[in-house]
């Protein structure tokens, strides 16, 4: 296992389109190493989430990991291969947004308030589930950057773009938002 070097916004892996993994690759050591440094390097760095190209690996990969809420524990990293989300229903919900490969800084993202997953898990089986909330917004914020999208991207006001220090000394608490609709 090792700590893996995070790209920084400005690096063009996090730009680029990512390419899948083939489904009989995923047993390989190459991917299952990929993927458990994927899982420590999040976990250094305190992230809920972490892509492949975050860590200069241009294939489509995401470790996210699951809990009730913000405030819950208990926590389940899921690794997931090739995913893709669709949107339930057509509610977004505005919330705050931090990226480690955008350190330091947070702001209010509109998403789907649930969307339906489907991905290959690490021995290669389909998955299919339906999440909402807080999962549903990480999943969509580490399938974007599969696709070369940062969440400064879906900011629709940039001007709640804040540093993490200044913003806990000024800003509202992520908690007291999480239920802001968005307009
Ligand atoms: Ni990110």
């Amino acid at each position: 296992m090792a700590i893996l070097k995070v790209a920084r916004m400005g690096h063009p892996v996090l730009r680029a389109v990512a390419e899948p993994i083939e489904p009989d690759k995923i047993q390989t050591d190459e991917i299952q190493r990929l993927i458990s440094d994927m899982v420590e390097t999040m976990e250094e760095y305190e992230g809920a989430g972490l892509a492949g190209p975050q860590v200069h690996v241009a294939r489509r990969v995401v470790v996210v990991e699951l809990r009730e809420d913000r405030e819950a524990e208990e926590t389940e990293v899921l690794p997931l291969i090739n995913p893709q989300i669709r949107p339930i229903g057509d509610r977004k919900i505005s919330d705050w947004e931090g990226c480690l490969s955008v350190p330091d800084i947070r702001g209010i993202v509109p998403r789907w308030q649930a969307v339906g997953v489907e991905a290959l898990n690490i021995e290669g089986e389909a998955l299919s589930f339906e999440v909402r909330g807080f999962p549903a917004r990480l999943i969509q914020h580490e399938v974007d950057h599969l696709d070369g999208i940062l969440y400064l991207d879906r900011m629709k006001d940039l001007r709640t773009l804040s540093f993490l220090d200044e913003s806990a000394r000024f800003g509202p608490d992520a908690s007291e938002s999480s239920d802001a609709a968005d307009k």
